[in-house]
């Protein structure tokens, strides 16, 4: 039938153009952005779920852009990489880089020499998300009380060694610390609070600019010329013109 191509290079003018979205990320575990120095942390890059991602990059404040497992770590399954034993030294910025070129996001990591570390989420949380902050202890000490500070003022002490936040909003984003009276403090982290995705209410892009518009037009004319055509010559053979045009035909 004529009508096949016609609906096909409508359809094909018809698909808005759409830049393919970018979907490389990384995955720390354990999830957390501090570590006691000697303990173990794994890194891997995926891509739209599947693990082989790229590869995991690195800058500290001694070394930039070092990649796994050249500068630093073991690599074992597809982009997993691992740091048996951190050292302070590993402190600094990590991020994945796939096959061609896209960075994730990066996040930070401390590797921290001392007896108190803050858990706080590595990855951005979403709005309304319930958060805890932990303060870890090398040993425990006999008041386990923690006073959790954010960028730079205490906003809460707590007698077990956590923190909750029922309910995350952007304002609760910052850089936040604990300490304990007898072990001291631990090095601050940020938490990050994302913001929930814009409701799609945005005015939808029109599917047809002008020139396509009139390019589709243009395409289409001789088919819709041929179809009506067709038609009509159908149409007569069956006998079952309109009034008006059997009239017509009549007059020849
Ligand atoms: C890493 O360091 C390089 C060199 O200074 C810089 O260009 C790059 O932006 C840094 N990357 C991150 C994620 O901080």
């Amino acid at each position: 039938m004529e009508f096949t191509p016609l609906l096909l290079m409508l359809s094909v003018l018809m698909i808005p153009s759409e830049a393919a979205q970018t979907a490389v990320s990384l995955r720390v575990s354990p999830s957390r952005s501090q570590f006691f120095k000697y303990e173990s942390v794994s890194l891997s890059c995926e891509d739209q779920g599947s693990s082989a991602g790229g590869r995991v990059r690195r800058n500290t404040t001694k070394r930039w852009l070092e990649a796994c497992p050249a500068d630093w770590g073991v690599a074992t399954a597809g982009s997993l990489c691992s740091i048996q034993d951190t050292f302070p030294h590993d402190t600094g910025v990590y991020w994945c880089e796939s096959e061609s070129g896209e960075h994730s996001h990066a996040v930070d990591i401390t590797v921290h020499d001392g007896a108190v570390i803050l858990e706080s989420p590595v990855l951005p949380v979403n709005e309304g998300q319930a958060v805890t902050l932990r303060c870890r202890y090398q040993t425990p000490p006999s008041d386990l009380t923690a006073a959790f500070y954010k960028d730079g003022s205490l906003v809460r002490t707590e007698a077990a060694e956590e923190m909750t936040i029922p309910a995350v909003s952007t304002s609760d984003a910052g850089l936040y610390r604990c300490s304990n009276s007898e072990l001291g403090g631990s090095p601050e982290s940020w938490l990050a609070v994302r913001a929930p995705p814009p409701s799609p209410t945005s005015p939808p892009a029109p599917l047809l600019s002008l020139p396509r518009l009139l390019c589709s037009i243009l395409v289409s004319l001789p088919y819709l010329v041929v179809t009506v055509l067709l038609l009509e010559r159908c149409c007569r053979s069956k006998g079952v013109c309109s009034a008006a045009k059997c009239d017509e035909e009549e007059l020849y």
